[in-house]
């Protein structure tokens, strides 16, 4: 077997993707563009233990999103627009492809209904999730596709503005992990 077999493995797409320090000021634009990948030191064993972070959105505007790194997974924090929110309050559940909510913080159950996606009443606006297509993997590209959410560019999944996969082949929404805020300005994630 030629030994060159085992190199030049191209750099997975999975690390593709900002990562942005709990506490940075890292608020990133909505451009929808590729995340740039920041490269960053090995995380020690200690941080990759890390149960929980605390994410400071402050400086996260309606219509922009951040992206940190929780347990080695990308999570989408976005600070949705008013018309981001309706758009998916008005889609009617029987078109969802998975009709459950995949929210950690409520019974497995429950249906995903916008409410049910985001981080709860009064906090309509704010969408913290697992950034993994349910596919195969690969980081979505934000406010892309045909619904104005996320777009997974390997194999055409299509999520809307809830994280709510709506075509393509990924089964399920992406994964909404359990969080909490713990003030008006801070969200623990873990
Ligand atoms: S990994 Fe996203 S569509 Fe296949």
């Amino acid at each position: 077997m030629s030994d060159t077999d085992s190199t030049h493995i191209p750099e997975h797409s999975r690390r593709d993707f900002l990562y942005v320090a709990t506490g940075m000021a890292g608020a990133v634009g909505a451009a929808a563009v590729a995340w740039p990948f920041i490269d960053q030191m090995r995380p020690d064993a200690s941080t990759l233990a890390l149960a929980s972070i605390q994410v400071d959105v402050s400086a996260v505007q309606p219509g922009m999103s951040l992206t940190v790194k929780w347990r080695g997974h990308p999570v989408f924090i976005r600070n949705r627009t008013e018309q981001e929110i309706a758009a998916a309050q008005e889609t009617p559940l029987d078109q969802l492809k998975d009709p459950v909510a995949r929210n950690d913080n409520l019974p497995a159950d429950t249906p995903a209904t916008d409410l049910a996606r985001s981080a709860g009443e009064g906090k309509e606006n704010w969408l913290v999730m697992i950034g993994v297509c349910t596919h195969l993997g690969c980081i979505p590209l934000g406010q892309s596709g045909e619904y104005g959410g996320w777009f997974c560019p390997c194999h055409g999944s299509v999520y809307d503005t809830a994280g709510r996969v709506r075509g393509g082949p990924a089964p399920e929404n992406m994964a909404i992990p359990a969080f909490q805020f713990i003030s008006d300005t801070v969200v623990q994630i873990g």
